[in-house]
Parts: C-alpha cells; sequence; structure tokens
C-alpha cells in the first residue's frame, strides 16, 4: 500500500531571518542586489541561488573572506571552490592557456550547469584552489546569481551552502534550516530547477574528463566534444578533491535497491525493526504497510529537482533505512544514481 506521508514539510525557521529579505521567489529586487554586493565587498558571506543548488558565496578575491566560507561549511582546506562568473568573456581573468574545448563547452552550456576545470591564472587566492594549479570555474543560470555576480563584476567562490557531508540544499528555507545565523544574507530565488549539482569536466589533462557527473548530461557533453569525455573512474583522486565516497548524506541510511528488488529489500529492513522509507521514479506495488512511501520522484530531471527535498523530508519523517531505486541512468539520472551510491556510501548518521 502506498502511504503519503502526512507530516508537516516544514523545516526549522532560521534563527535570524535576513532583514528584508521575504520568501517570494520573486525577492531578486536591486535593493537586495545592492545588498548583497555590499556583504560580499566587505567580506561576507552571501547565500545565492543558482539552477543547481544554492551556493555560499564569498568574494573568490578575498581570502579572508574564503576562509570564513571553509570556517562555516567545516570543509577540509584541500576540497577546493568553484568561481563563480558573469560570463565566459571573465574566463582570463582566472584561468590561462585556456584550451579551445573551453570555449566550446563555455558556448554550448553557459550559463549552465557546467563547470570547468583549468589552469589557474596568476592571482587566483591559494585557499579557493585548495594550493591546486588549477581552478574550477562556472557561468550559472539564474535570474539571482547572474544579477548578482553582474552588478558584483568579478568572481563569487561557491560551494553548495550546507555542512560538510549534508545534502545540499534546494530552496533558500534549507540554508537557513542548516547554517542560520553563520551566513550574512540569504538571496531567495525560490527552489532550484536542477536540482543537482553541476557537471564538473576537468580540461587540464590530455582529455576531457568528467570529475562529477551532474547537471549537463553525458550526451549532451559528447554531442558538444564530439567525443565521449573519460568518466573518472575514483582510481585517481588527486583529480578530484571533494568527490569523497561518502557525502550528499541524510540521516537516514540510504540502501540503493533495485524496482525488482524493493519489496524483499523493505521486509527485510523492517524485520531489523527500523522505520523504512522507499524513494522511487514510481508507485511500488505491494510494499508492506508499514513502509513509507515517499511520493514518487519521477524520471531523470524530475529525480535530480526533487532528490535532496526527499533526502531531506525522509529525515524528517524519521525514516532509519531509506531504500531509493535509482532512476534509468541516463542524462540527469546519472547524476543522481551518483548522489544516491554517495548517500549509500555515507552509512546513515543516528539521529541523537
Ligand atoms: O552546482 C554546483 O556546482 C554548485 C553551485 C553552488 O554552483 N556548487 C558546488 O560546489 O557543488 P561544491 O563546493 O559543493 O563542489 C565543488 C566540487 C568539489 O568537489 C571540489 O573538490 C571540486 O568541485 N573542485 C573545485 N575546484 C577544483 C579543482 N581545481 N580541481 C578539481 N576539482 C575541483
Ligand atoms: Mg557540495
Amino acid at each position: 500500500m502506498t502511504t503519503e506521508p502526512t507530516r508537516p514539510a516544514g523545516t526549522a525557521p532560521s534563527p535570524r531571518p535576513p532583514a528584508g529579505v521575504g520568501a517570494d521567489a520573486g525577492a531578486d529586487t536591486g535593493d537586495e542586489i545592492e545588498r548583497a554586493v555590499a556583504v560580499l565587498r566587505a567580506g561576507g558571506l552571501v547565500a545565492l541561488p543558482t539552477e543547481t543548488v544554492y551556493g555560499l558565496g564569498a568574494d573568490a578575491r578575498n581570502a579572508e573572506a574564503v576562509r570564513r566560507v571553509f570556517a562555516v561549511k567545516g570543509r577540509p582546506a584541500d576540497h577546493p571552490l568553484i568561481v563563480h562568473l558573469a560570463s565566459a568573456d571573465q574566463l582570463d581573468d582566472w584561468a590561462r592557456d585556456v584550451p579551445p574545448v573551453a570555449r566550446v563547452l563555455a558556448d554550448a552550456f553557459w550559463p549552465g550547469p557546467l563547470t570547468l576545470v583549468l589552469w589557474r591564472a596568476p592571482g587566483v587566492p591559494d585557499v579557493v584552489t585548495g594550493g591546486r594549479d588549477t581552478v574550477a570555474v562556472r557561468v550559472p543560470d539564474h535570474p539571482v546569481a547572474r544579477a548578482l555576480l553582474e552588478r558584483f563584476g568579478d568572481g563569487i567562490a561557491a560551494p553548495s551552502a550546507n555542512r560538510f557531508g549534508r545534502v545540499s540544499p534546494t530552496t533558500a528555507a534549507h540554508v537557513r534550516a542548516d547554517l542560520g545565523a553563520d551566513v550574512d544574507l540569504v538571496l531567495d530565488g525560490g527552489p532550484c530547477r536542477v536540482g543537482v549539482e553541476s557537471t564538473i569536466v576537468d580540461l587540464t589533462g590530455a582529455e576531457p574528463e568528467i570529475l562529477r557527473p551532474g547537471g549537463v548530461g553525458l550526451d549532451r557533453l559528447t554531442d558538444a566534444i564530439g567525443s565521449a569525455p573519460h568518466r573518472w573512474s575514483g582510481a585517481t583522486p588527486a583529480r578530484a578533491p571533494g568527490m569523497l565516497a561518502a557525502h550528499y548524506a541524510p540521516r537516514a541510511q540510504v540502501r540503493v535497491v533495485t524496482a525488482d528488488g524493493v519489496t524483499e529489500a523493505a521486509r527485510v529492513a523492517l524485520a531489523s525493526g527500523r522505520v523504512v522509507g522507499v524513494l522511487a521514479p514510481g508507485a511500488t506495488d505491494g510494499l508492506p504497510v508499514e513502509v513509507i512511501e515517499l511520493e514518487p520522484a519521477g524520471p531523470g530531471p524530475d529525480y535530480a529537482r526533487a532528490l535532496y527535498d526527499r533526502l531531506r523530508q525522509a529525515d524528517r519523517l524519521g525514516i532509519e533505512v531509506l531504500l531509493a531505486v535509482a532512476p534509468p541512468d541516463d542524462d540527469l539520472g546519472a547524476a543522481v544514481a551518483d548522489r544516491l551510491r554517495r548517500a549509500e556510501a555515507g552509512g546513515g548518521v543516528t539521529p541523537t
């Protein structure tokens, strides 16, 4: 039987709602952008909506401000940040020896959910790149992010606006619930359209290499490049700092199962006396009545948009074991499957 969750979907209220920032998706007024620019110029932190997930932004030229990002996230210093730009015209301010394929990909996908790893230009602060000789850059596609970047005029370093190892935020409420007063200003741009992070392509090797599947699917990348890019195997961790197996984890223990195996897996998990939930692309027939079936997430793009919210919902519902059926492994499905596998590797955290 299908059981729709009935508990309220609210998240914890922010301890300090930023003055004047409303809950409306249309909260990107010029005044707020001006205020956000002032916060960035003063070395503060601004949470900004992008089409993928919300970012925790700092002036990428201000090492002290960027250090605050690491402190607030609890993120190791050797996990570099993505520098967000208003346009590909700024590429050469941040990267050197930019190969032609970078321009091709920028033309094809920017603004959009693609991050390029390139050789870093002189003067890019070490703290942004984790001391590496490469820098990750992207031009996001969200009207609020774009307005802020255009008005700010330079790079904004921004990781996802969550504590290290936790689920990325796809609404302003997620950001406030997770980071609270540690962020100086939250720009509310509504729910994120893509819902999973950008695809990261490393262009500093002999061939383009995908370090993280994300909002731009493999087929589209292959079309733009003219041949299939390599997919990072995990065998060369030095290439992809921060690509931890255990990441994106809710408190619930996630187990990735097949559609055929979910009912049996649910019986086994229930037998251990735990609260069991199911997340799948479509409705699942024949589940034991005790199982909490989360609202079906849909095919690839819908699943991607819903994924992080569903993982948070699982925690709110007290689910201890979340059986997750991945969508088909194409387009955005690959990114969803990747995040589910990482959440599974996270092993779950026992709520205290
Ligand atoms: O969609 C996104 O990419 C979001 C939004 C906010 O833009 N950002 C995001 O940032 O997911 P973050 O920090 O959560 O993940 C960035 C990833 C990290 O795994 C980091 O290690 C990798 O990018 N990265 C950054 N600079 C790199 C570099 N120079 N070489 C290799 N990997 C890099
Ligand atoms: Mg992140």
